[in-house]
């Protein structure tokens, strides 16, 4: 594996899937691999898990962490070509980005979108960079677009507790109080309708439809309710709407998933990416429930991550 940052980028996802849990028995098996070799953890954005899990799991490899918060401790970067710098900005990405993977042999990188132009957003100019100006394997750690990472260990997680063969998988849009990016849905959206192994509805208001890049003709469902019925797993997530783009187009929290909700499905698993807001996207009496497996969807970002740094240390041997 030469870059992650999408769902191909894994070859098979579902025989990943087997494999990463297989890891998942013996994480501190092949320290070897990690042996003298720098992951640089490149955060342009706050994060909880992802900088843990991320960290944990090149430590479970033997690897080297340097982990930098570019948006707060960094120079403030310059993007644009041709420009005169004589503004805020005091480095250029074609310097910091090859500069950083002189120091690292992969790079993770966690950039959020502005949600003020689809087309900047979309086009991934930040993780683009790295790629293109670093000629270092680049891990998305959630980029404008997606987060590969998180929706890898929502696979491995439904894998674990499934219990049909081919479960239903449904994702629900929640409300907010902030407009948040496409990115999570995005990348779930991505795995999910890679993997043979389930079968994905995707329920939010009209308005709120995903990116078709990401959809890929996925089943919409615009009643939450219809939805629910017989769903395995329920993941709830808010984001912006991509049609408009950033923009909060609801604003009361009638589709929060409450017990009454759960009710309607195969008694499923509640998922959420986390951080997750009480009594906004769930109540508590769901998360505080033996149906949610939140916890557990967590630590498996431990494994998506050692995963993705193995296959990664594999091909730099
Ligand atoms: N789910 C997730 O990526 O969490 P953090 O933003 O805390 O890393």
């Amino acid at each position: 594996m030469k870059k992650f940052t999408c769902a191909a980028d894994l070859g098979d996802v579902d025989i990943a899937v087997q494999k990463a849990l297989e890891m998942k028995k013996s994480p501190y098996s092949e320290k070897h691999l990690g042996e003298n070799k720098t992951i640089g953890l490149i955060f342009f954005n706050s994060s909880l898990r992802t900088r843990l899990s991320s960290q944990r799991a090149a430590q479970n490899l033997g690897a080297n962490v340097i982990v930098m918060n570019v948006g707060t401790d960094g120079w403030a970067l310059e993007y644009e070509d041709g420009v005169i710098m004589e503004g805020s900005t005091a480095e250029h990405i074609r310097e910091a980005a090859p500069v950083m993977a002189q120091y690292c042999d992969i790079l993770g990188v966690r950039s959020f979108p502005g949600l003020k132009d689809r087309d900047f957003d979309y086009s991934e100019r930040i993780l683009n960079s790295f790629i293109n100006l670093t000629g270092v394997p680049v891990v998305s750690l959630e980029s404008a677009t997606s987060h590969p990472l998180q929706a890898f260990a929502d696979l491995i997680t439904i894998e674990e507790h499934k219990k049909v063969e081919r479960p239903k998988v449904v994702l629900t849009w929640a409300g907010h109080p902030r407009a948040l990016p496409q990115s999570v849905p995005n990348g779930f959206c991505d795995f999910m309708t890679t993997s043979r192994n389930v079968d994905f509805v995707i329920t939010c208001p009209e308005g709120y439809e995903l990116c078709e890049d990401f959809t890929r003709g996925a089943r919409i469902e615009y009643c939450q309710e219809k939805a629910l019925e017989g769903a395995d797993f329920v993941y709830a997530k808010g984001w912006s709407s991509y049609r408009h783009y950033g923009q909060i187009l609801k604003k009361d929290y009638d589709w929060m998933i409450d017990s009454k909700k759960m009710a309607l499905t195969n008694n499923a698993k509640f998922m959420h990416c986390l951080p997750v807001r009480r009594n906004v996207i769930v109540s508590d009496d769901v998360l505080d429930s033996p149906s949610s497996i939140v916890i557990q969807e967590a630590k498996n970002r431990e494994t998506s991550a050692q995963y993705v740094f193995r296959e990664i240390l594999k091909a730099l041997k």
